[in-house]
């Protein structure tokens, strides 16, 4: 199959190369021709475990190509939507502004019976509106909508071996003749066995806008017991254990700590209840409002924690913070809460020092004030205290005996419940985990 994948960014380029090691033939296309140069010498733009050597493998197959000119989708069957939706500057809702430009500069380049595949997460609804600019352009092409369910960190394996496909398509049936050319897509992993759902175009678009909500709702709902927990000097790690027994609650997604962030549940669940509102659903979704609070509560209670820690005041604190990207696996610092507390703390009077193993530069073009050392033994020596934020194996690996030494005051702050509290009590630590006593 000929395949083009428009937006080459975390989404795209990963699908690119993922559809490339399935055989097909596969062009990836991108306005931004840095990005593309990269991409085109097999560099990844971004850190994502196994990209850089996956995109290695299947260009040197020749079935993996990439392109600046939307020209370059002429030849191709099936064109996948992969553009960013970012939250609207000062609103809720999402910028459509890079799926409309992807559509408008697509369509002149569709043949009879071609497939625009929209991968993106979109407001309900964007599929029917884009729908009525396809059958302008080009009558017999069909859009289909094939929500993504990736995780950073994990992104190659969730698009080689998805838990389920999704297919979207207009009248929500079977028949629609864009279900088969897209189970010819995806026939290797179809043939493992993976679930595919055929739907209408607003359900479709709903499965990923109502996943990701319910993942955020989860992590909130272990946060708010956090907070409890520390009311009632109860702890949520072991209160997550035993309720995530029961499988109807399940222990994923079940970890308390400093909350969510990254490139999408955080803008998703806003987009949603935007669009709720627009439909007049708007009580729907008022829950998601206070999911949405109880994590950026995280924020603050961990600040408050740091100046505790510091014996009642952060001015002059040296402090370093351990992770700086949303969460491990990943160079990303989009909504980090890792990085927002580094922010706050120094805004608030300590002297801050920042590392990560992979997302210091990222951090240091967003918060260039902050300061960024990228050994793990330099960050921490003559520290006041000592805070966790994202949890990297190296960081919940560290030995306390050893790590002691370094520091100016044996503190830490556990921001992801991840350190053994007794083990580093016993070393000398004082230990601080969020809602565990
Ligand atoms: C998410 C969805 O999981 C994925 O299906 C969708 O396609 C895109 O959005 P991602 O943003 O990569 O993926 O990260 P995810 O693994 O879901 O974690 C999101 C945030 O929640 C991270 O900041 C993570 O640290 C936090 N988290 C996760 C918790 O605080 N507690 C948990 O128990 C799990």
């Amino acid at each position: 199959m000929r395949i083009s994948v428009i937006g080459c960014g975390y989404l795209g380029a990963v699908h690119a190369a993922c559809m490339a090691k399935l055989g097909h033939e596969v062009v990836g296309i991108d306005v931004d021709k840095d990005k593309i140069s990269e991409l085109s010498s097999a560099r990844a733009p971004f850190f994502e475990p196994g990209l850089e050597e996956l995109l290695k493998e299947v260009q040197e197959t020749g079935r993996l190509t990439f392109a600046t000119d939307m020209a370059a989708a002429t030849r191709s069957t099936v064109h996948f939507v992969c553009v960013g939706t970012p939250q609207k500057k000062g609103e809720n809702g999402a910028d459509l502004s890079f799926v409309d430009a992807a559509i408008a500069s697509l369509v002149p380049h569709l043949a009879p019976g071609d497939l625009v595949v929209g991968k993106s997460t979109v407001p309900v609804g964007t599929a029917s509106r884009l729908s009525e600019v396809l059958a302008e352009a080009q009558p017999e092409a069909h859009l289909v909508w094939n929500p993504e369910f990736l995780r950073e960190g994990h992104a190659v394996s969730d698009t080689l071996n998805p838990d389920r496909f999704v297919y979207g398509v207009a009248g929500g049936s079977e028949d629609h003749p864009a279900v088969a050319i897209l189970d010819d897509v995806y026939g290797t992993p179809l043939s493992s066995g993976t679930p595919r759902l055929v739907m209408d175009h607003p359900t479709a678009e709903l499965v990923k806008t109502a996943a990701n909500s319910f993942l955020a709702t989860k992590i909130s709902f272990i946060n708010a017991m956090a907070e409890l927990c520390e009311a009632a000097g109860a702890d949520v790690t072991r209160l997550a254990d035993a309720i995530g027994i029961d499988d109807r609650i399940g222990r994923k997604f079940l970890n308390a700590g400093i909350g969510f962030g990254g490139g999408c549940l955080p803008k998703d669940i806003r987009a949603f209840m935007a669009r709720a509102g627009e439909l007049g659903a708007d009580q729907a979704l008022t829950f998601l409002r206070e999911v949405d609070a109880i994590n950026m509560r995280r924020r603050t209670r961990v600040v408050e924690l740091a100046r505790e820690l510091c014996q009642g005041s952060l001015l002059g604190k040296r402090i370093s913070v351990l992770g700086a990207a949303f969460k491990p696996a990943s160079d990303d610092v989009r909504d980090s809460p890792a990085l927002s507390i580094a922010a706050q703390l120094q805004l608030q009077g300590a002297v801050v020092t920042v590392t990560d193993p992979k997302a210091l530069s990222n951090a240091a073009k967003r918060f260039p004030e902050l300061h960024y050392e990228s050994e793990t033994s330099k960050a921490v020596a003559k520290a006041d205290a000592l805070l966790l934020l994202t949890e990297w194996d190296e960081y919940r690996s560290l030995d306390p005996y050893e790590l002691i030494t370094s520091v100016s005051a044996p503190r830490i702050l556990d921001g992801r419940n991840v350190l053994d509290a007794a083990k580093w009590r016993a070393a000398g630590w004082q230990y601080r985990g969020l809602g565990r006593p």
